[in-house]
Parts: structure tokens; C-alpha cells; sequence
């Protein structure tokens, strides 16, 4: 037993951020985590291993399809899973090791075990009772299966059981044309499996700038995948041989099956909050989610919440910028999180990335806006690399210039949305973008053309 400024609860990108700012702002902080790893579904199960198979599987695509065009010959590339998966797991443990690195560095407490809050001011984690002025949930969320889907992690999957796959299945159903459905997707789709996805809504990647969502699926299509749309997905059944998944038409209630080795169930994640005692501590919570004020604290004063258990988009850099940011308000400083201007990307090849409003969201809104869009055809980087598949489209406001939003289909599409956050932050117009000096050649310039576009017009297109 010890007394803390601070505990935190969940060692994910939300809780560890949280933790080693805390400590650097002079709390004593620990912070408590169950799993047996700091980094929670980020690291563990989530964005880190999924990158490492996104990268390797990228490459193998590379090598089949463009080193031909590029001179190099290559004639039998082929894969050993053992070694791509060792290497999956090879970074997982040196970042979550580097984490507790960095706790050592900070003198954060790391506590192995799950928390529960006993009473305000107190956590317990095993038979130890921990005394904490300040408690900050952080557990994140966990997979959200249909109720009449059975998922056994081996063949009826979520994200989780996906990245252990070892064998590539030959047919792959992917419930949900969303962020994971389209990510794991494209992992197997490259290693050879035969990809469909199911998606309920009429477009996949719901909330996505609808130009943008349209070009991606056209792309992926190409690529392999098969999509049907406006489908949900009624059962799965198991055989000892396959999976026969049911699904139905929302235009007609006309039935359909589609038989397949792997089910990946990827329709959404849900906060995970189990075993905190939250219910017996009287948090506010709505549909699963803890309820804060704008400086993340629950009604119950010195509970605080961050990350995936609190409402949002479910992304480990808003729980990282909340995590800082109730950091800073707990030490008596002023923590702030700039909602508006949170990017989201997705890692297929090509990257998909946005920030700020979409134009549906701005016609909803009745706003004057002005659309610039450049593709990167017209960019010779993007040409002498093979990769001019897409394009930038800026939306500005129709009066003053300002930049409202980007969404971005292409190359590193998941780097460059970072120069409209920072104009963002900053109200930066159109103009100061196209002021900017771009070095040549790079993939940025395409940025900067389409914001050219929103003015006097691109040179390149
Ligand atoms: P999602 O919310 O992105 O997509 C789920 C999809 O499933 C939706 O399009 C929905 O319409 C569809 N769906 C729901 N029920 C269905 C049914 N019965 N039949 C057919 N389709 C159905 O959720 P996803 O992909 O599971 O990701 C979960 C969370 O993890 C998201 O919040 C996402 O932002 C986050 N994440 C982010 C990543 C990134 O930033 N690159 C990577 C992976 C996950």
C-alpha cells in the first residue's frame, strides 16, 4: 500500500501518456495495469502489430507488382509467416518494453494487476489497497461482436485473433467496412486470401469524406477486394469444413450466403470498464461510456476519465492528448484538447487520412466553402514511385480563406494531414498554406497545389 497524487488505471496510450506527464509536472504517480504489458490494445493487439503486417504485406505487394516496372527482378518472392510474425512480435515487446523504460526514467510506480476504485481516493489492486487524491480511468475499449455471433478467436475473429492468424485463409468475410475491417483486410488480401467485405451502410468507412470513401473503395476493388454493401450480416454458421456466412439485402430483405474459412468481425469497439466498481462508486455512465465535464472528471470529484471509455473518436492519439492534458489540470495547470482538429488515418496502401469538417458535414452546416482538390498524378514523386493512385481535397471557408478541413487518398497520406493540423490549429487560411515553401519532390507538394487550387488554380493539373 501506498499514498499517490496520482493512479492511473490502464497502461494504454491514454494511461502511460498520463503517467509519465504527471510525474514530470512533480506528481506521484502510478499507474496500475492488468495485462501483463504496458502499451494496452495499441501496442498489445492493436495499431503497432497491425503496422508491422501492414509493412511487410506492403512490400510483398510491391515486390509482386511494381519491382518489375522498377528494373528489379525478383522472379519468386514468397512468404515465411513464422518470420513476419516474429517480427510483428519483436516490436511489440521493444515498445512496450521502452515503455516501462520510460517509467522508470519518470519514477511512475508500474502496479501489475486490475484496479478496482473501492471508494473515492482509493484503488485496489489485488490485496493491496492504494491511497490516491487523484484517479484517472484509462481502460479503453475492447471488441463489440454481433450478439448472435460466437467469436472463438481461431476462426470467427476480431481484430485480436487476426493478428495471431498464422495461416492465411483462402476465403476471408470481413464484417464491417470500417477502419479495422479495411486495415486486416488488406493484410490478407495481400498474402493471397480472397477478401470480401460486408458493410450495412450503402459506403464503406462511415463519417469519411463521401468523395473520398468512393475513390477508396474504387481502389481497394482493384486491388481484390469484393464488397457488399448495404448488407447486414444475419448469422454465421460453423461447419467443420467452413463458415457460411448469412446475410440480407437492406434494399430488398433479399437473403444471400457467402461461404469462408475466416470471419473477421470488425464492427466496432465498446468501452471497457469491467471490474472498476464503477456502478457502486455512482459514475454517470451513457451507453457503456464514463460521462465527464470538459476538464475529463467524472460527478464523482477526483475521478477522472480519458481515452476510449469517454465519448469521442476511439483513436490512441486522442487519449494520448487527453491523457496529457488531465495531466496538466490535475498538477493545477491549464490542460486542453483541441476537438476540432483531431486527424484520423487509415494505414492501407494507399493511406487515407482527414482532419476537420467533410463537405457533407459543411452543406449540413449551410456554410459558404470553397472545394480544392489536386490529384497526385500530377505529382512527380508520386509518378516516379508508383504511387499516383488519389488525391487532396482541401474545403476552406468561402470568405476569409480559412482552411476547414482536408482529406487526403494517396502516398503518406498519413503524414501529410499533419501540416493542415498544425494550419488548423493555427487559422491558417489557404494562402499561408500555398505560401509556404514545399521542397521538390515531395509528396507535400500536392498539399500545397491543392490548396493553389482553392485560389488562383494548381500549376501541375
Ligand atoms: P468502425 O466503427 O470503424 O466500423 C465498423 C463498421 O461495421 C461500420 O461501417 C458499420 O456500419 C459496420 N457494421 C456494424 N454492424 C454491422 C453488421 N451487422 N453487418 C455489416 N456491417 C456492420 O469499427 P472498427 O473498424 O471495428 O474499428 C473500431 C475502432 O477502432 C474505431 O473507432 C476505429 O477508429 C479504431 N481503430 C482505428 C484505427 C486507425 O486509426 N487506423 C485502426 C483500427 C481501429
Amino acid at each position: 500500500m501506498a499514498d499517490y497524487d496520482l493512479v492511473v488505471i490502464g497502461g494504454g496510450p491514454g494511461g502511460y501518456v498520463c503517467a509519465i506527464r504527471a510525474a514530470q509536472l512533480g506528481l506521484k504517480t502510478a499507474c496500475v495495469e492488468g495485462r501483463g504489458a504496458l502499451g494496452g490494445t495499441c501496442l498489445n493487439v492493436g495499431c503497432i502489430p497491425s503496422k508491422a503486417l501492414l509493412h511487410a504485406t506492403e512490400l510483398l505487394h510491391e515486390a509482386k507488382h511494381n519491382f518489375d516496372t522498377l528494373g528489379i527482378i525478383a522472379e519468386s518472392v514468397s512468404v515465411d509467416m513464422k518470420k513476419m510474425y516474429a517480427h510483428k512480435i519483436n516490436v511489440i515487446k521493444s515498445n512496450t518494453d521502452g515503455i516501462e523504460f520510460l517509467f522508470k526514467k519518470n519514477k511512475v510506480d508500474y502496479i501489475k494487476g486490475w484496479g478496482e476504485i473501492v471508494e473515492p481516493g482509493k484503488v485496489k489492486v489485488g490485496d493491496d489497497v492504494h491511497n490516491a487524491k487523484n484517479i484517472v480511468i484509462a481502460t479503453g475499449s475492447e471488441p463489440a461482436s454481433l450478439p448472435f455471433i460466437e467469436v472463438d478467436e481461431e476462426r470467427i475473429v476480431t481484430s485480436t485473433g487476426a493478428l495471431e492468424l498464422t495461416k492465411i485463409p483462402k476465403k476471408l468475410v470481413v464484417i464491417g467496412g470500417g477502419v479495422i475491417g479495411l486495415e486486416l483486410g488488406s493484410v490478407f488480401g495481400r498474402l493471397g486470401a480472397e477478401v470480401t467485405v460486408i458493410e450495412f451502410l450503402d459506403e464503406i468507412t462511415p463519417g469519411m469524406d463521401k468523395e473520398v470513401a468512393k475513390s477508396f473503395r474504387r481502389i481497394l476493388s482493384k486491388q481484390g477486394f469484393k464488397f457488399q454493401l448495404g448488407a447486414a450480416v444475419t448469422g454465421v454458421e460453423k461447419l467443420k469444413s467452413k463458415l457460411k456466412v448469412a446475410y440480407k439485402k437492406r434494399k430488398d430483405d433479399s437473403e444471400h450466403q457467402i461461404d469462408a474459412d475466416v470471419v473477421l468481425v470488425a464492427t466496432g469497439r465498446r468501452p471497457y470498464t469491467e471490474g472498476l466498481g464503477l456502478e457502486a462508486l455512482g459514475v454517470t455512465m451513457d451507453r457503456g461510456l464514463v460521462m465527464t465535464d470538459a476538464a475529463w472528471q467524472t460527478n464523482v470529484a477526483g475521478v477522472y476519465a480519458i481515452g476510449d471509455v469517454t465519448e469521442g473518436p476511439m483513436l490512441a492519439h486522442k487519449a494520448e492528448d487527453e491523457g496529457m492534458a488531465v495531466a496538466e489540470q490535475i498538477a493545477g495547470r491549464h490542460g486542453h484538447v483541441n476537438y476540432a482538429v483531431i486527424p484520423g488515418v487509415i494505414y492501407t496502401a494507399p493511406e487515407v487520412s482527414s482532419v476537420g469538417l467533410t463537405e457533407e458535414a459543411l452543406k449540413e452546416q449551410g456554410r459558404a466553402y470553397k472545394v480544392g482538390k489536386f490529384p497526385f498524378m500530377g505529382n512527380g514523386r508520386a509518378k516516379a514511385n508508383l504511387v499516383s493512385e488519389g488525391f487532396v481535397k482541401l474545403l476552406s471557408d468561402k470568405e476569409t480563406g480559412q482552411v476547414l478541413g482536408a482529406h487526403i487518398i494517396g502516398p503518406a497520406a498519413g503524414d501529410l494531414i499533419h501540416e493542415i493540423c498544425v494550419g488548423m490549429e493555427m487559422g491558417a487560411t489557404s494562402a499561408d498554406i500555398v505560401k509556404t515553401c514545399h521542397a521538390h519532390p515531395t509528396f507535400s507538394e500536392a498539399v500545397r497545389e491543392a490548396a493553389l487550387a482553392l485560389g488562383d488554380g494548381a500549376i501541375h493539373a
